[in-house]
């Protein structure tokens, strides 16, 4: 399903980087496998695509039809791993225009990730008087932007529907015994999913968490699981022959040279939000103590005319990883008899033919500029082929903490700001915290 090609990364690498690590990764292996290390309590996702809750799955499926057959919209609320995993497949497999498209399936607006006034105020005036439900999703429960838009939507909810009306479209995807929004839907009785404990949220998209509206867009959810399953059996066979352990293993070996940040390139449009989950992944999970790539993300060719120069000449901080699907069409460039744009070299040839040689000569720049190449290829995007690349770049993440030496699993640094945010916003119980930090301002 996906060839890890690292030829362009090889000259940049010590001769024995895969070899000298070899025992670092049978451990790390090991340690996701049993759910050991640091974090191993965290590490429910690398069996979650065979071990899955099954009655879960059916409900959500179920819950989906209900959505599509009540509502022209589905309003998403979450943030963080809360919110990215199930943008970012909607946008890869339905489409980042998924909205303005001529559709049997609802609107999807995501929304309670940010605190922006004018974007809600939008949300609001492009739902409109349709119909619409909600799916709220929160682990803690806590989390202050989508408790807010929550608080909102419900509102709206009930003014327009009634109480009763309002909690036959409300769905609520949180932690299974704790946390405010926990006690709000069982109170209300709304109908819930859970996030497992043992599952991050930035691991979670392969649960209700992504499941819930990734189905509600018409989005096959079992092939997507089954993709994902067939890189779980594939990726936990152990060896230097394991593309996970590979890529795994170059990352660390670059971060060791030098190297500072992590480029994800794409050429195609709808792979832009899959980077922005691909980003929270790897910035959540390695960037601790002091340590870790910056993860950073790039739409090829667009951001060659803006970018392009930085990562020729700029300071070479830079490694890139490139992921190329195969188109699903094929589109010929017409002949033009006046010629006058000099262009009828190319005629009679596929546009993916241009897109292919464009991909090659930017990699061979970058290379030639001290920016080392690795890159991933896929067949055309396709429910499998996604399960099976976000499984892939999860386990490669679980890997490379764990080369890091740090716990890929928690994310002390997000906790900080909310309860920073918490003081400063004056939450009962955070006083001391408020008036130190109101000090420092
Ligand atoms: O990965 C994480 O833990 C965070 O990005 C959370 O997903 C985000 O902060 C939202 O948290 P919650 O789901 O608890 O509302």
């Amino acid at each position: 399903m996906l060839t890890l090609n690292l030829t362009n990364a090889d000259s940049f690498l010590p001769q024995d980087y895969l070899t000298s690590r070899k025992p670092r990764l049978e451990q790390a292996a090991e340690m996701l496998a049993t759910h050991s290390g640091p974090g191993g309590d965290f590490t429910g996702w690398v069996t979650l695509p065979r071990d899955h809750d099954k009655e879960e799955f059916a409900r959500i499926q179920a819950a989906a039809r209900k959505i599509q057959k009540q509502s022209q919209v589905l309003v998403v609320i979450g943030i963080g791993g809360s919110y990215l995993g199930a943008r970012a497949v909607i946008e890869l497999l339905r489409s980042p225009h998924y909205n303005l498209k001529k559709k049997d399936t609802p609107d999807v607006f995501f929304t309670g990730n940010g605190l922006s006034t004018d974007a809600l105020l939008e949300t609001i005036s492009l739902i409109g008087d349709r119909d619409f439900s909600v799916n709220v999703i929160s682990k803690s429960g806590t989390t202050t932007e989508s408790a807010i838009a929550f608080r909102i939507f419900k509102g709206m909810l009930e003014e327009k529907y009634g109480k009763e009306g309002a909690r036959e479209r409300i769905y609520a995807t949180t932690d299974k015994s704790r946390g405010a929004l926990k006690g709000l839907a069982d109170a209300e009785g709304y109908e819930e999913f859970v996030v497992p404990d043992a599952i991050g949220g930035r691991y979670s998209v392969l649960t209700a968490v992504g499941l819930l509206p990734i189905a509600v867009a018409g989005i096959d959810i079992q092939a997507l699981m089954d993709g994902a399953a067939q890189a779980m059996t594939e990726l936990a066979v152990p060896g230097l022959d394991n593309p996970a352990w590979r890529y795994a293993a170059a990352r660390h070996a670059l971060h060791e040279s030098g190297k500072k940040v992590e480029m994800l390139a794409g050429y195609e449009p709808s792979f832009r939000f899959f980077a922005e989950w691909w980003k929270q992944l790897y910035g959540e999970s390695e960037g601790k103590e002091g340590k870790g790539l910056f993860p950073a993300s790039l739409e090829y060719t667009a951001d060659l005319h803006s970018m392009g120069q930085y990562i020729q000449e700029g300071q070479r901080l830079m490694c890139e990883t490139v992921v190329d699907f195969a188109p699903k069409g094929e589109f010929l460039i017409p002949n033009d008899p006046e010629n006058i744009d000099g262009l009828n070299f190319l005629a009679g040839k596929p546009l993916s033919f241009v897109a292919e040689k464009a991909m090659r000569g930017v990699m061979l720049a970058h290379v030639d500029g001290g920016v080392p190449n690795v890159l991933i290829q896929m067949p055309a995007i396709s429910e499998t082929s996604v399960g099976f690349l976000i499984y892939f770049f999860e386990y490669v993440c679980g890997l490379s903490g764990h080369l890091l030496e740090i716990n890929p699993f928690n994310q002390p640094g997000v906790e900080a700001y909310k309860s920073n945010m918490f003081a400063l916003l004056g939450k009962p119980g955070y006083e001391a915290r408020q008036a130190e930090l109101e000090a420092r301002l």
